[in-house]
């Protein structure tokens, strides 16, 4: 890990793809620590798993965005400017505290339950079949390209009835945001976003269609209604979330299941255990890094450590994921342990929305895989890089070999 402008340990390209040794001493010497993120923010990093559960859930470690722009200056120790983020993308329900959190969190919730989430699941399955075919006859693909990443927006993109020409781009400006590029690159990335989100509010106003996105901007009842920047940030947070992390449940689990060939081959022999590896996945190597910033509204004790008001705190999943106080043996892949109780999905009134969504997209991505090739890994395991992401937790490609099953 680097040494930045304090004496504070920098997460910088080091951490990324190693972080799980970081994590395991970060347990070890206390529940929160000081650390400057690679763009130059100070922030307290929480690695135990009680003590992450406690800052995802108590309202003292407020998400409301307003807060943010002056403890963003104020905790900036980098060189240079930090970047500015698009006001229009940052109005949504993971940047606020209820009351506010609850009425825009409410306008979605019901369409992403898990029975509703159910009925999806013959499209879904299609939408793989065909993304399994195109790669029919291959000897090598990358499973991030060929079937991770094109199949979560497919379906985030059909729910809200965004079309897909620019895709492209789309996953260019998502990538730039969520990875933490340069200032300038952030911040052009926004604006295109922004505007490209706008204009699309704007084609649903005038061409309703019976999708969600429709719904949220023709909300006739005023205290579901939406001005138009909520909208674009509804939009943005949708997407984002839609786009950049069932591609690493997806990916990191099939890297990991390549990793411990006896898994595999467990999974195989029994593909009812696909639900309890899903679970495994998540905790194991789940797609989120951290979980979003959070601010302390006053001092607050955090075990053995006391965070003053006004700091910027950030609960580490995949750290407490692998806390053995809360999971035994917990740096193995064990896909038969007993699932549940992970925080990959978060905790308290932000828990992800998706999750019923993410848990079918993985299982019917991994099963459809298992069932129709022999997978393995084709490129040597320390050739493989992770993204520099402090949100995201997720390799840039995932080569592996393909060979169609016998028995089909
Ligand atoms: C495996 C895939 C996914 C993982 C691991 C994941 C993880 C998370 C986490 C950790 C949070 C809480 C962040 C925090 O408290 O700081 C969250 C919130 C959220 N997620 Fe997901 N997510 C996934 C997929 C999805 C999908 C497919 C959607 C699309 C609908 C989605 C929509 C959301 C929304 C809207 C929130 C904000 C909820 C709120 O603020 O009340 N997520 N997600």
């Amino acid at each position: 890990m680097g040494e930045g402008a304090t004496a504070l340990e920098v997460l910088d390209d080091e951490y990324f793809q190693d972080p799980h040794r970081f994590h395991a001493e970060l347990r070890e010497q206390s529940a929160a620590r000081q650390v400057v993120l690679h763009r130059g923010l100070k922030v307290w990093l929480v690695g135990r798993y009680d003590e992450a559960r406690f800052v995802l859930a108590d309202p003292r470690f407020s998400k409301e965005f307003s807060g943010f722009e002056e403890l963003f200056d104020k905790h900036h120790v980098g060189e240079g400017d930090r970047a500015r983020f698009d006001q229009s993308l940052v109005q949504h329900m993971l940047n606020s505290d209820p009351p506010n959190h609850t009425r825009l969190r409410k306008l979605v919730s019901k369409a992403f339950t898990a029975r509703r989430v159910e009925q999806l699941r013959p499209r879904i399955q299609q939408i793989t079949d065909e993304l399994l075919d195109a790669v029919a006859g291959q000897a090598e693909v990358d499973l991030v390209d060929a079937l991770a990443f094109p199949l979560p927006i497919t379906v985030i993109c059909e729910l809200l009835d965004v079309p897909m020409d620019d895709r492209d781009d789309f996953r260019r400006w998502s990538n730039i945001l969520v990875g933490g590029d340069e200032p300038a690159a952030v911040e052009e990335a926004g604006g295109a976003m922004a505007a490209f989100l706008s204009r699309l509010v704007e084609h649903k106003r005038a061409n309703p269609g019976d999708d969600i996105f429709s719904a949220l901007v023709h909300a006739t009842d005023d205290n579901d209604r939406l001005d138009h920047t909520e909208l674009v940030s509804m939009a943005f947070l949708l997407l984002i979330a839609g786009h950049e992390t069932t591609v690493n449940l997806i990916a990191n689990g099939v890297h990991n299941l390549l990793l411990h060939p006896e898994q595999l081959d467990k999974l195989r022999s029994d593909p009812t255990l696909l639900p309890g590896a899903i679970e495994e996945f998540l905790r194991y190597e789940g797609p989120v890094n951290q979980a979003t910033f959070r601010y302390t509204t006053e001092d607050v004790v955090v075990g053995d450590v006391t965070i003053p008001a006004g700091e910027i705190v950030l609960a580490s999943l995949i750290a407490a994921n692998r806390d053995e106080r809360r999971f035994p043996d917990a740096e193995s892949f064990d896909i038969t342990r007993p699932s549940g109780g992970h925080l990959a999905f978060g905790h308290g009134v932000h828990y992800c929305v998706g999750a019923p969504l993410a848990r079918l997209e993985g299982q019917i991505a991994v099963g459809a895989l298992l069932d129709r090739y022999d997978i393995g890994l084709a490129a040597a395991p320390e050739t493989l890089r992770w993204r520099s992401s402090t949100l995201m937790r997720g390799l840039y490609t995932l080569p592996i070999s393909l060979s169609a099953r016998g028995s089909r």
